[in-house]
């Protein structure tokens, strides 16, 4: 069992990864159950895989717990989703001491942060992870938000969970692509951070897929929390070193947007991101021939499919419209040998258009 705080003075809480732990997690919710409505948001398939049993469980062990379901999607994370959930809530007569819970991926997770964010001008949530993406990234760090038709999380707040309770097991449902995804952002918190967990996880990559050692599988998400908790304690709000996390999603979000989200899985986009980025650092003498090399092998371990690259102006223009950039500088993660990433704010447009004709 691990237990990761996230040390955010009085908005502090804990990361507690634990094979079965959905089978004893009202010992950790007893703490903050005062008699009050709990509220699960999920999707219909986790429902029936994960949550009528932890439902009948709660309930059982005295909480009062309600559920409603929203589709599978991305397209779920919308403002018309949020106002159906807001009515319901209204109806189940949900009000400020309710506490809601997140079981699902990163889309349940960001939909129900925002709500708790929102809802009375601000309640209680948990998060129950569910995809690798979610238990390693979306769940920790307290971004949450919603899509508008214009782009995606243009809506959102930065809310902080009461607890990330991380059930490794339900991993075992998961989609492989999904998985493989999740894998990639596992793989960034390496080459950002620690270049031993790169080697670790690159070594483990087909059993990983494979679901072959739950103690690895349980180790590489708990290194992946400890790495991100710490990062968002330092700078919650992404004003310097939270950008880090940023590695490969610059050209990432590119590929996303031009590709779009259906064709391409947010870990996927971030796995070419991530050779991308590495040429630049190689270029610029910040990485050895060898890390060049072993940085490309490792990520093309991951079984991703065939995608035809966009034409570098392409990809360009998708980037001067990042809202990010046009209102200044594009801070540009580079790493400065692997398990170091620094940022650059001086990356050339030529350098960009190189590293995307590398992926072609
Ligand atoms: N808030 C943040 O900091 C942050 C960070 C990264 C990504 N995100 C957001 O996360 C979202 C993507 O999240 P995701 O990749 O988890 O996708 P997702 O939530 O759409 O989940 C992917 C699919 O897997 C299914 N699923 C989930 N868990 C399962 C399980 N255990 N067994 C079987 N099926 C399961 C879901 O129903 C869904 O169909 C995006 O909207 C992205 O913007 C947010
Ligand atoms: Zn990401």
């Amino acid at each position: 069992m691990h237990h990761i705080p996230v040390e955010l003075g009085d908005r502090s809480y804990n990361i507690v990864v634990q094979p079965e732990l959905l089978h004893s997690i009202h010992e950790f919710l007893n703490e903050l159950n005062h008699g009050q409505t709990w509220l699960m948001i999920t999707q219909p398939s986790l429902y029936k895989h994960f949550g009528k049993e932890l439902e009948s469980r709660l309930t059982h062990h005295g909480f009062r717990v309600k559920t409603i379901l929203i589709p599978a999607g991305e397209t779920a994370k919308s403002i018309q989703q949020v106002e159906e959930l807001y009515s319901k809530m209204l109806q189940l007569q949900c009000d400020r001491s309710t506490t809601l819970l997140a079981l699902g991926g990163g889309v349940v997770g960001d939909i129900t942060g925002f709500i708790a964010a929102t809802f009375m001008r601000g309640i209680q949530y948990v998060q129950i992870p569910t995809t690798l993406l979610a238990m390693v990234d979306s769940s920790i760090g307290g971004k949450t938000g919603v899509n508008l038709p214009e782009g995606k999380n243009l809506v959102g707040a930065i809310h902080q969970p009461k607890m990330v309770a991380i059930d490794p097991t339900v991993l075992k449902t998961l989609p492989k692509r999904e998985l493989i995804s999740g894998l990639a952002e596992v793989l960034k918190y390496g080459v950002i951070d620690d270049y031993d967990f790169f080697q670790t996880v690159g070594n483990g990559i087909a059993t990983i897929l494979d679901y072959g050692d739950s103690s690895l599988i349980e180790e590489i998400v708990a290194r992946s929390c400890e790495i991100k908790s710490r990062i968002v304690a330092e700078d919650e709000h992404e004003s310097g070193i939270r950008r880090v996390l940023n590695y490969g999603h610059t050209i990432g979000h590119a590929l996303e947007t031009s590709l779009g989200y259906d064709t391409i899985r947010h870990g996927e986009a971030i796995a070419y991101g991530m050779i991308s980025a590495g040429y630049i650092s190689h270029v610029r003498g910040l990485l050895s021939d060898d890390e060049w090399l072993t940085l490309q092998n490792v990520i093309k371990q991951l079984p991703l499919p065939d995608f035809e690259i966009p034409k570098p102006e392409t990809l360009l223009n998708v980037i001067r419209r990042d809202k990010k950039v046009r209102a200044g500088v594009l801070h540009y993660v580079l790493i400065n040998g692997i398990g170091n990433a620094i940022i650059a704010d001086d990356v050339t447009t030529k350098e960009l258009s190189r590293s995307f004709e590398i992926l072609q």
